[in-house]
């Protein structure tokens, strides 16, 4: 039956010049079958480079449009149209507008968990594999870090010479994971190195031994010599690590790290998107080009 669909998929995707975009929270089955898969700032960058005039995002409705604010002129489809990430609608233009005004110097930035229209309003973006290094980099003193506060007071710790502003997103999925649970996993796995999402909230974040984006954990697993390891983020990870590792063993710290609307890609799914060409990221142009600025700033000051 997969076979049969992977092979409908392989030849729609041929037919309509079309790249696969895949997360790694999305199920290692769509993982298996993506011409690339990624955290958020890779995604970002290589929607940049594909020669294909089609790209099919295998992720949430903001990673979409990233990718269509980056590359107007091709047409982007969603595995899913109805996978959103709760977060990216957690800040309001308003509370934007008011903080700018008490704050006149502040730069706004804004992590890609955000929708088009707070992107518009934001000085730069930013993902959880280049916070740090974009933040340390601004100007600014006055730091507005939206939607994620877990995130940001994150950067924050490591940033005192800033001050920082916070807002109250977050992520469920990362919220949910709690330190009780994370004691817990230590006593049962206690040579066990833990590795944990900036999403996760501090106290669970002081129990890491190293805190990196969904990549960056990947390569920090793969690269140590110790060989078990407590993930804290969305099991999606689960399928890249063992793949990388078969020799290595991996366990959840929580009860359910699942992110639900990644989880509703299927391979069903895509194959229906690519047959119909219909759940495509639409945005008024005049949002695509004000959310242009803050996502190729991040471009440029990641790679500097
Ligand atoms: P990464 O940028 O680490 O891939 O994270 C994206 C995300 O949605 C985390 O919940
Ligand atoms: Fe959004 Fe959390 Fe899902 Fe990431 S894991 S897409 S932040 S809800």
């Amino acid at each position: 039956m997969n076979e049969s669909i992977k092979s409908r998929i392989a030849q729609l995707k041929k037919e309509k010049d079309v790249v696969i975009l895949a997360h790694y929270y999305v199920d290692g089955e769509v993982q298996e079958i993506a011409d690339y898969v990624g955290d958020s700032y890779y995604l970002a960058e290589v929607a940049t480079k594909v020669p294909e005039s089609v790209i099919l995002f295998c992720g949430v409705s903001f990673m979409g449009e990233s990718a269509k604010i980056l590359n107007p002129e091709k047409k982007v489809i969603m595995a899913d149209r109805h996978a959103d990430c709760p977060m990216a609608h957690m800040v309001d233009m308003k509370k934007i507008e008011e903080v700018r005004k008490e704050y006149p110097d502040v730069a706004v930035v804004c992590y890609v968990n955000s929708t088009a229209e707070i992107k518009t309003a934001s000085d730069v973006c930013v993902t959880s594999s280049n916070a740090l290094k974009i933040v340390k980099k601004l100007p600014n003193k006055d730091i507005f870090f939206i939607p994620d506060h877990n995130l940001g007071r994150f950067i924050a710790a490591q940033l005192p010479e800033k001050h920082f502003i916070f807002n109250d997103g977050y992520c469920h999925v990362h919220k949910a994971i709690l330190a009780d649970d994370v004691r817990k996993a230590k006593e049962a796995h206690p040579h066990a190195q833990m590795l944990a999402h900036p999403e996760c909230t501090g106290d669970v974040l002081e129990l890491a031994d190293y805190v990196g984006s969904t990549s960056q954990i990947i390569d920090y697993a793969t690269a140590s010599d110790d060989d078990e390891f407590l993930i804290a983020t969305e099991m999606g990870v689960f399928y890249e690590l063992m793949q990388k590792n078969p020799d290595k063993k991996f366990f959840p710290v929580g009860q359910d790290q699942i992110c639900a609307d990644m989880k509703k890609v299927s391979l069903e799914g895509i194959a229906e998107a690519l047959e119909h060409m219909d759940a495509e990221v639409e945005l008024p142009e005049e949002t695509r080009n004000d959310a242009h600025a803050p996502l190729k700033r991040m471009l440029e000051l990641a790679s500097e």
